[in-house]
């Protein structure tokens, strides 16, 4: 009997583990999801009003993400975040980056522990400073001070529990040499229609 019991354990724990994996995005694959570029603008041809008498060629502007420098990889000590905002200084841009010291999903650094995140909730954008937990194997942010929703920062920031439905969005990192940049984010922030609208006002 024990032996059944310990076999449906160990299955359930691979079902388990199977499926923290397929959460654990790689690097490369959320690179092609977010689908974000490094450069900060280039130009593109296109036709306006095709097919009609007003048909007319023109060149558009197409602006992606700012590269950012936040910080240095080796000043990064495990579990003490740092704070930026990002992709400016509008409002809802701040942003959490820190080096978890266990792997994640887009985390960079040798040991893709090295994650960023926006710091608004997406729920109706409780701040979530000072909200970063380690909780065994476990990093969250939460809980929101509004209505207490906690977001799992090991997988691209899904909901843990809480009345927000949508992930956090998660800021996308590049390292070079030492450098760390922000180059992108996966997902709206909070109260934007748009995350480059500030950037396409200015
Ligand atoms: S604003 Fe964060 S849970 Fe409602």
């Amino acid at each position: 009997m024990s032996v059944i019991n310990k076999a449906d354990a160990l299955g359930k724990n691979n079902e388990s583990a199977n499926e923290h994996n397929k959460c654990m995005m790689s690097r490369r694959d959320f690179l092609i999801y977010s689908g974000a570029t490094a450069g900060t603008a280039s130009v593109m041809s296109l036709t306006l009003f095709p097919g009609t008498a007003q048909a007319k060629k023109t060149q558009a502007r197409v602006v992606g993400y700012p590269r950012q420098l936040l910080g240095k990889l080796s000043d990064l000590k495990n579990n003490k975040p740092i704070y930026f905002n990002y992709p400016d200084n509008g409002p809802n841009s701040q942003g959490i980056l820190v080096k978890m010291g266990v792997p994640a999903g887009g985390g960079l650094g040798p040991k893709q522990d090295v994650v960023g995140f926006s710091l608004m909730c997406t729920h109706q954008g409780g701040p979530l400073n000072g909200q970063y937990k380690v909780v065994g194997e476990h990093r969250v942010l939460g809980q929101c001070p509004f209505h207490l929703s906690t977001f799992d920062m090991r997988r691209h920031g899904i909901i843990v529990s809480g009345q927000a439905y949508e992930s956090l969005p998660q800021v996308l990192l590049e390292l070079d040499g030492d450098e760390i940049y922000a180059v992108g984010i996966m997902g709206l922030l909070f109260g934007r229609t748009e995350n480059l609208i500030a950037m396409q006002e200015a």
